[in-house]
């Protein structure tokens, strides 16, 4: 790659040993992507917030001791856990200190603690055009297709250098000619009913990544419309059951507000028609719970907007969530902030919801509670529950996740998907 000569003081040392490791790293990077050039980001979300392995934690305690300081604003993806109700979590204190270590060294270099993997709803926000590092699937997918940053899907510890020398291989996704779709799904045959259903987006982005793998696809047939909020989940379910990084809406992505905008040209793609047996089929595989049994139930995966708060609390007038049943939902402390100011976070809690920010519950202790089945609105968890937690998921709408945690079993309304 061709360096300017602060890049090239940053390689030599010159801006001290953390700059020095950050520099090599995404050079090798850009190396092996046959990049040009470095460009700068103006912002990164660092996605390496989870205590897994104890080399992840030495690294970014190494940088912070060596004196690392983010160069760009620099946000966090959710740690393992509430960082200040961790005691209402049942999180083991070794658990505890591990994910206070990551804390520290990411707090002393700089970050804003955001601790979401909703940075693009509440948190740093980038605009369109934008050069940006993101780690965390579903944000990555977000950002790219609804707000037209550009980011690739960038690997654990990638983001941390990112962040130290503010730059990033140009390749991938950075450049415009990579942001063409290679695929075409049409839903237009699908009945409006079926896509009024909340249900419906999550449904479909995981069959849309399950069709797309990696490829950069185009969706047509989605009103202009659709809540924000919608489009958080069909991204989420998306990244989680391919390498998606980047769905163009038609009418909603800036750079596909025509479907000539976001192809190649004169290339017409492979075209794939959604069929209403193809949703069944998707919805199928995330309800794969084979008993009534209710232990838990999860909202929050992503992290829980203030409008799905608002709604969760209109489903739970008059009600109580089971004694047989824990209701988690996850959100951010910003959120957190909001709910509780207005009232809300009282008529949630006092319906018998217990409310976390920071964590991700896929990564809750599981020692320490003794669930078996689990019931969520989100395809994202639902997709990752059994592999990362070991429970059968029940996959429905809000709707009947505050149903099902009223009763304390599973309760699902079937309602067909249709055709025009
Ligand atoms: Fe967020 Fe964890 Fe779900 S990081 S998207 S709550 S898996």
């Amino acid at each position: 790659m061709i360096l300017s000569d602060s890049e090239k003081k940053l390689l030599d040392g010159s801006a001290g040993e953390a700059s020095q490791i950050a520099m090599s790293v995404i050079c090798d990077l850009g190396d092996l992507y046959d990049a040009r050039r470095l460009i700068p980001v103006s912002q990164v979300h660092i996605d390496t917030t989870l205590y897994m392995v104890e080399a992840g934690a030495q690294f970014a305690e190494r940088m912070a001791h060596l004196g690392a300081a983010f160069r760009v604003p620099t946000s966090l993806n959710p740690s393992a856990i509430d960082l200040v109700r961790w005691k209402e979590y049942r999180v083991p204190p070794d658990f505890l200190e591990n994910n206070r270590r990551l804390e520290r060294a990411y707090l002393k270099m700089g970050a804003a603690p955001t601790w979401t993997c909703t940075p693009y709803q509440h948190g740093l926000v980038p605009r369109f055009g934008d050069q940006i590092a993101w780690g965390e699937s579903n944000a990555i997918a977000f950002v790219n297709s609804v707000i037209g940053a550009r980011t690739n899907r960038y690997a654990d510890l990638m983001d941390i250098c990112a962040a130290i020398i503010g730059r990033i291989p140009e390749f991938g996704l950075h450049l415009d000619q990579n942001r063409k779709a290679a695929l075409l799904v049409d839903i237009t045959d699908l009945s409006i009913d079926t896509k009024n259903r909340s249900d419906f987006y999550p449904v479909l982005g995981y069959l849309i990544g399950e069709l797309a793998e990696d490829r950069i696809t185009a969706l047509r047939g989605v009103p202009a419309d659709i809540p924000v909020d919608w489009l958080k989940h069909f991204y989420a379910a998306a990244a989680s059951s391919g390498g998606v990084s980047l769905v163009h809406i038609v009418g909603v992505t800036p750079e596909a507000q025509t479907l000539n905008m976001c192809l190649r040209k004169g290339k017409a793609p492979e075209t794939c028609f959604i069929t209403p047996k193809m949703l069944a089929e998707a919805e199928a595989k995330l309800h794969i719970t084979r008993t009534g049994d209710l232990d838990l139930v999860t909202v929050g995966c992503p992290h829980y907007s203030f409008n799905e708060f608002i709604t969760l609390a209109q489903l739970l007038v008059g009600k109580k969530i089971h004694p047989s049943t824990v209701f988690w939902a996850f959100t951010c402390r910003s959120v957190y902030h909001m709910i509780d100011n207005c009232g809300l976070l009282k008529v949630l809690t006092d319906a018998g919801i217990m409310v976390f920010t920071d964590g991700c519950p896929l990564q809750y202790p599981k020692g320490s509670w003794d669930f078996t089945s689990v019931m969520t609105d989100s395809a994202k968890f639902a997709n990752y529950s059994y592999s990362q937690t070991g429970m059968h998921p029940a996959f429905g709408t809000i709707e009947d996740c505050v149903h099902s945690a009223v009763k304390g079993c599973i309760r699902k309304k079937e309602l067909e998907w249709k055709s025009c």
